[in-house]
């Protein structure tokens, strides 16, 4: 029996590869869906080329029940939103209870919350001077970045970093526990 995970994400989709990457050596768990907000994302060509069924949405179709009964219809063991910017509907919340899953590149509850992604936190986090960062998975309700805690990780900020050298170390924690914390998630 196959067990799918559909992926939202708005950008270059770096966690998306390495969440499809890990799930190539699960026996039975894959990602059956990329759903993306922008036509133009790189993590669509990312789908294209890993034979990803892929849909792009406006605002309104996210909204809808249409889009909801699409999803059920897959019936997802997980929904995980890998760097995807929009505030996910009280509707889907709602039909998929503590199976929506986010990743944000900070340790909330510091530096989450809207417009907070990106750059925006890692300068926010260098500007507050804090010694470290780090990153949290965490379930998602109706407000920003505020759903239970699932796992984090934590690394250095060193006095010479900056924003891009911070997003680096952002990045590697994020490539190596999310796919694994996917993994732990599927298993309970
Ligand atoms: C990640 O840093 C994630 O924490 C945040 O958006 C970024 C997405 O990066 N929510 P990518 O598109 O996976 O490379």
């Amino acid at each position: 029996m196959n067990t799918n995970i559909i992926l939202f994400a708005s950008g270059k989709g770096s966690n998306a590869a390495a969440i499809i990457d890990y799930l190539k050596l699960h026996p039975f768990a894959r990602v059956s869906l990329i759903v993306s907000n922008k036509k133009d994302a790189g993590v669509l060509n990312i789908a294209a080329q890993e034979n990803i069924p892929s849909k792009v949405v406006d605002k309104e179709f996210f909204h809808s029940q249409e889009f909801k009964l699409q999803l059920q219809s897959l019936k997802p063991s997980l929904i995980v939103l890998a760097g995807f910017l929009w505030k996910i509907p009280e509707v889907l919340v709602k039909a998929f209870p503590e199976k929506i899953i986010n990743i944000h590149p900070a340790l909330l509850p510091d530096f989450g919350g809207k417009g907070m992604y990106g750059h925006h936190v890692h300068d926010a986090v260098l500007k507050a001077g804090k010694k470290e960062s780090g990153i949290t998975i965490h379930y998602v309700n109706e407000v920003y970045d505020s759903g239970g805690i699932i796992l984090q990780a934590r690394c250095v900020v060193a006095p010479s970093d900056d924003t891009d050298s911070l997003a680096q170390k952002i990045h590697r924690l994020e490539h190596f526990f999310f796919p694994r914390t996917l993994e732990f998630l599927l298993k309970q």
